[in-house]
């Protein structure tokens, strides 16, 4: 009876691809839907991957990966880095070492309840000229919060007329207003392009779920007919 029940359904399936029904074309063009939004395709990195690390340090908490390119040419950040936090009234400053002898600064600034991400600067030594990107308000968020942003786009820093490009990974941060950061807050702000990515998902799992009820329906009606019809040469 089971045995029979899945033929019928494979049957069905094998049918329904060979059919330029109209439902069944609408239901493959929803489940096509799911590959620009795979969650595999989010972050694309190139030529590689880099690691996403934890790093916790007085009032400074944070889940990112991060690298700076220039014409091709990459510094990572790599797994367990070397990096300070001082921790201000009004501003965080986190310098993280990078591959070889370079390293990046955030400063993230405060007004009375909100953070944010003020400057960032690159420096490949520490005796060459800075690239930097002064003057941001960029993952603005209120004490006691998370931040997350992991569909940031790149970040432009200059120095005169060179420019490199920062990249975060997963990035995720929290700021603790006079105390030790232990752990991430339960409540996130996201920034706006997860948020969009944050919705699709939903609405991508309901159609696909609604896409496979109309397929096992199809196959079961088709199952139904194609019995009436096989009984005689059984
Ligand atoms: C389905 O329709 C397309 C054009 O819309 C046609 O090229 C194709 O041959 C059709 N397939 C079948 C199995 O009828
Ligand atoms: C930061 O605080 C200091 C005093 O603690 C004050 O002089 C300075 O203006 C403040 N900066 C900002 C950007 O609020
Ligand atoms: C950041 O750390 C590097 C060592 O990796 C050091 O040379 C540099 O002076 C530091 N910069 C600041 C602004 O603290
Ligand atoms: C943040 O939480 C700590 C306790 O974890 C609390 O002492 C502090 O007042 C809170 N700060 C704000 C701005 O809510
Ligand atoms: C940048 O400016 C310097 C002179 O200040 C010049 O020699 C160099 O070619 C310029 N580089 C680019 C990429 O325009
Ligand atoms: C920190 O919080 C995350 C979830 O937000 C949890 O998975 C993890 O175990 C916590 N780590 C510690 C050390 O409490």
């Amino acid at each position: 009876m089971y045995a029979k029940f899945l033929v019928v359904l494979l049957l069905g399936l094998a049918t329904a691809e060979g059919n330029n029904d109209s439902t069944v074309s609408s239901t493959r063009s929803t489940v096509s839907t799911i590959q620009p939004t795979s969650p595999t395709q989010k972050t694309t990195v190139t030529p590689d991957d880099f690691p996403v690390e934890i790093l916790r340090k007085e009032c400074f908490i944070a889940r990112m990966g991060l690298r700076v390119k220039e014409s091709g040419k990459f510094w990572t950040m790599k797994k367990h880095p070397s990096f300070t936090v001082a921790c201000e009234s009004n501003k965080t400053m986190v310098n993280i070492t990078l591959e070889e002898t370079s390293f990046v600064n955030l400063k993230f600034s405060s007004d009375k309840s909100n953070y944010y991400l003020n400057s960032i600067a690159f420096k490949k030594d520490q005796s060459s000229t800075e690239y930097i990107k002064n003057e941001l308000k960029l993952f603005s968020t209120s004490f006691n919060k998370t931040f997350k942003c992991y569909n940031q786009p790149k970040i432009e820093l200059k120095n005169k007329n060179l420019t490199v490009d920062l990249e975060f990974k997963e990035f995720k941060f929290e700021i603790f207003k006079g105390g030790q950061a232990k752990n991430f807050s339960s409540t996130v702000n996201e920034c706006a392009a997860d948020k969009k990515t944050s919705n699709i998902v939903p609405i991508v799992v309901g159609a696909v779920l609604t896409g496979m009820i109309v397929i096992v329906l199809i196959a079961y009606l088709i199952g139904r007919r194609n019995n009436k019809s096989g009984y005689e040469s059984v």
